[in-house]
């Protein structure tokens, strides 16, 4: 990674899109973080577009849809495409190389990327069209007879071979692809475009090792791999000097970590060694795996400042027969223990989880468990899903199947409770004080935004001409169930 290509302090000065928010509605506004939540978790459809530097000679446009893992890939290629000369367009209209970045979690996910791909069918002429990520792994080359339009097909974990692959097309090649799982390689790349300037994405663990019967993605991302831990820290001190204060640490299973070099760092070495870099105030990692969820974890937060207060621990479901259909590895026992550790802890650590309702076989009864299990978590946010059967899953031979109304039945009921959990939460927050680091404006209600450590959204207003970047101090006024509205304190 080179400064050139990444968004460092002056960028924060500068008034910046308000693209990176999910919840800054306010209170004011119909609170919706729960049903958010349901469309925008980890994996789900927002669509972002990178913006240009320079021009160049040859133009790229790269769609994202899905989780920040595929965020931050996206940020990765384009960085390597700009690397190459490519500079970024806003329009795939405009643009030599229209690339999808895509997510196959949910089959609407992967129906989306065919709707884009069938835009091209009469108009791609000229252009190099490549399809990315999940879709592309879990598609490989039935995409290209799907929509022969298509010349570039790559999936996530041959992402390092990126840059011959689009050699080869610019020499004139038709179709390429880059389909293998099988490596111990992490995608790393000398330049990363940066799309997000307050927070630094960074993968340390790429891939899954578990086989949970619902999910894509152990067959879309391969096998786990860990990154070095002298080259995460070098690039955490690189984001540093670049004026970054905040990273996030991204892997399916993130708390797997396991340092491949000789060092044989663990996940909690790491997040020491990442806060204790100088400049940097907040760490911040996703996404946890229960069964790999430690004590020492929690002593880490505890003990270092700089790691954030809140721990995002996919439950999916209250139910101890469900969790073993689906192969999650722990009970509900279990997962309640680890719970319980978090809340134990000296200071108060958010917790948010996902949920996926109707699963084949689940009962009324299974049901009620994810409900009570809510209520005996508590957590600050729950992302809640009706389950998609996927291909190359387990589950999707699995008998009993739900019916898709009683999946919306469940997730409304499902939702409404969260709801009803957060309200109740979040008014006792009412009159508390939260640092925040601005990351939004929102000129017309005249109020700042910005994230706490605990990763709650508060809309503050303040007589400052000038807070995107900075860290402020905010009093809550009011709250409602998936943000607080608060005051600058001075
Ligand atoms: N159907 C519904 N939700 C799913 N998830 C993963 N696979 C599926 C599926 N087939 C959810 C899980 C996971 C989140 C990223 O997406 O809750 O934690
Ligand atoms: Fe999917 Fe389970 Fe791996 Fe998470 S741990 S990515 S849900 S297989």
């Amino acid at each position: 990674m080179t400064k050139p290509f990444d968004i460092g302090v002056e960028a924060l000065r500068q008034g910046l899109p308000d693209k990176n928010r999910r919840d800054a509605d306010g209170a004011k506004a119909p609170d919706d973080r729960v049903r958010a939540m349901s469309e925008l978790p980890s994996a789900s459809l927002r669509a972002r577009k990178l913006r240009s530097p320079e021009a160049a000679a040859k133009s790229f446009y790269l769609e994202t849809f899905g989780c920040q893992m595929n965020d931050h890939d996206s940020e990765k290629v384009s960085g390597v495409l700009l690397g190459r000369g490519y500079r970024a367009v806003e329009t795939p209209a405009d643009a030599d190389l229209v690339l999808y970045n895509t997510c196959s979690i949910r089959e609407k996910a992967a129906q989306k990327v065919f709707a884009r791909l069938g835009d091209w069918k009469t108009t791609s002429q000229g252009k190099i069209i490549g399809v990315l990520g999940c879709v592309a792994q879990q598609e490989g080359e039935e995409i290209f007879e799907r929509a022969p339009w298509v010349s570039l097909v790559c999936g996530s974990a041959s992402y390092r071979r990126l840059p011959d692959l689009i050699a080869e097309l610019e020499t004139g090649g038709r179709r390429v692809t880059g389909l293998d799982l099988d490596t111990d390689e992490t995608f790393e790349t000398e330049i990363t475009r940066r799309d997000n300037p307050f927070r630094a994405y960074l993968t340390i663990i790429e891939g899954c090792d578990y086989s949970c019967a619902y999910c894509v993605v152990p067959h879309t991302r391969g096998p786990e791999r860990s990154r070095r831990s002298d080259s995460v820290l070098s690039e955490v001190r690189r984001l540093a000097d670049a004026g970054y204060t905040e990273i996030q640490l991204l892997g399916q299973t993130v708390n797997s970590y396991r340092d491949p070099s000789p060092r044989g760092m663990h996940f909690v070495d790491l997040l020491e060694a990442v806060a204790a870099v100088a400049g940097i105030r907040r760490v911040r990692f996703t996404t946890s795996h229960p069964n790999d969820f430690t004590r020492e974890i929690v002593r880490a937060i505890d003990a270092t400042p700089a790691l954030c207060d809140h721990i995002h621990l996919p439950v999916q479901s209250g139910s101890t027969p469900i969790l073993r259909a689906m192969r999650r590895t722990y009970t509900r026992e279990e997962y309640l223990e680890k719970v319980s550790w978090i809340r134990a802890a000296r200071r108060p650590i958010s917790l948010t989880t996902d949920v996926i309702v109707g699963f084949p076989g689940e009962s009324e009864a299974d049901f009620d468990e994810t409900l009570s299990l809510l209520d005996a978590i508590q957590c600050d946010g729950v992302f809640s899903f009706k389950y998609s059967p996927r291909p190359n899953t387990l589950a999707r031979e699995m008998p009993d199947a739900i019916s898709e109304e009683e999946k919306g039945r469940r997730l409304a009921v499902l939702q409404e409770h969260q709801r009803q959990i957060q309200i109740a939460r979040n008014q006792t927050l009412v009159g508390t004080e939260f640092e925040v680091l601005v990351d939004a404006r929102h000129a017309a209600r005249d109020q700042w935004a910005g994230r706490s450590t605990s990763n709650r959204t508060v809309n503050f207003t303040s007589r400052h001409q000038s807070l995107l970047g900075e860290y402020v101090q905010t009093r809550v006024t009011r709250a409602g169930p998936n943000s607080l509205v608060g005051e600058h304190v001075v």
